[in-house]
């Protein structure tokens, strides 16, 4: 059998990453694909105990180091556990985050730490999407939408709009660089809308 595709959602905090990941996996179901909708950081259920970890308390609490080694973690387990399981399956794994925000975010935080989450990537994950959905849009208008939540999973959120203008630009600096997998989706409009270019661009790279 021929392994399923491996989609993944990635943007800035507010972006609507977890909307259309949902909106995506129940247009493919209605399809008849057989999709499998996760998440990171968590998705298996030791990795979901590693997230508590990371999105919940101070923002101080871990070092840049320890976080990534964390998020390194847990997306190990969630390859093992859910990921690889069902893409050797045939199914299509649509995923809410995977490696692409612990380059993205950590970079953004200390450059040279991108190395660190490069290698470990290299050695521990060593798996890219088939396609990536870049959901762009103003910093200014996702935070609002993202606040309003109150989700009590704020830690990163916290760290400001500087923050978030520089995960944007770090969202797309990584499309430009790697325009095989990734697509970039101005999230900016009404849900059904981007749903729409979502689904155009999964259907046709098939
Ligand atoms: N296109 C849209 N227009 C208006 N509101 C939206 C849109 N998409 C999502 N929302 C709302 O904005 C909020 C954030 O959306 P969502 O949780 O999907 O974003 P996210 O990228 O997953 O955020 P986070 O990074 O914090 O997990 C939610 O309250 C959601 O209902
Ligand atoms: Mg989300």
């Amino acid at each position: 059998m021929r392994d399923g595709r491996f989609i993944t959602f990635e943007g800035i905090d507010g972006s609507g990453k977890s909307t259309q990941a949902r909106l995506l996996h129940a247009a493919l179901t209605a399809r008849g694909v057989d999709a499998v909708l996760t998440r990171e950081p968590g998705g298996a259920p030791g990795a979901e105990d590693i997230r508590r970890l990371l999105v919940e308390g101070d923002p101080d609490r871990w070092s840049p180091e320890t976080e990534i080694l964390l998020f390194t973690a847990a997306r190990r387990d969630h390859l093992e556990k859910t990921i690889e399981p069902a893409l050797v399956k045939g199914k299509t794994v649509v995923s809410d985050r995977f490696a692409d925000s612990t380059r993205v975010y950590q970079g953004a935080a200390r450059g040279e730490l991108r190395e660190l989450v490069d290698r470990l990537h290299e050695m521990a994950i060593g798996r890219e999407p088939d396609m990536t959905l870049v959901i762009d849009m103003e910093p200014e208008e996702a935070l609002r939408r993202g606040l309003a939540r109150a989700s009590g999973e704020d830690r990163f959120e916290d760290m400001g709009l500087d923050f978030q203008q520089r995960l944007r630009e770090g969202f797309l600096t990584l499309a430009h660089d790697h325009p095989d997998r990734c697509r970039v989706i101005d999230g900016n409009r009404p849900e059904d809308a981007v749903a729409g270019d979502v689904l155009a661009a999964v259907l046709g790279s098939e």
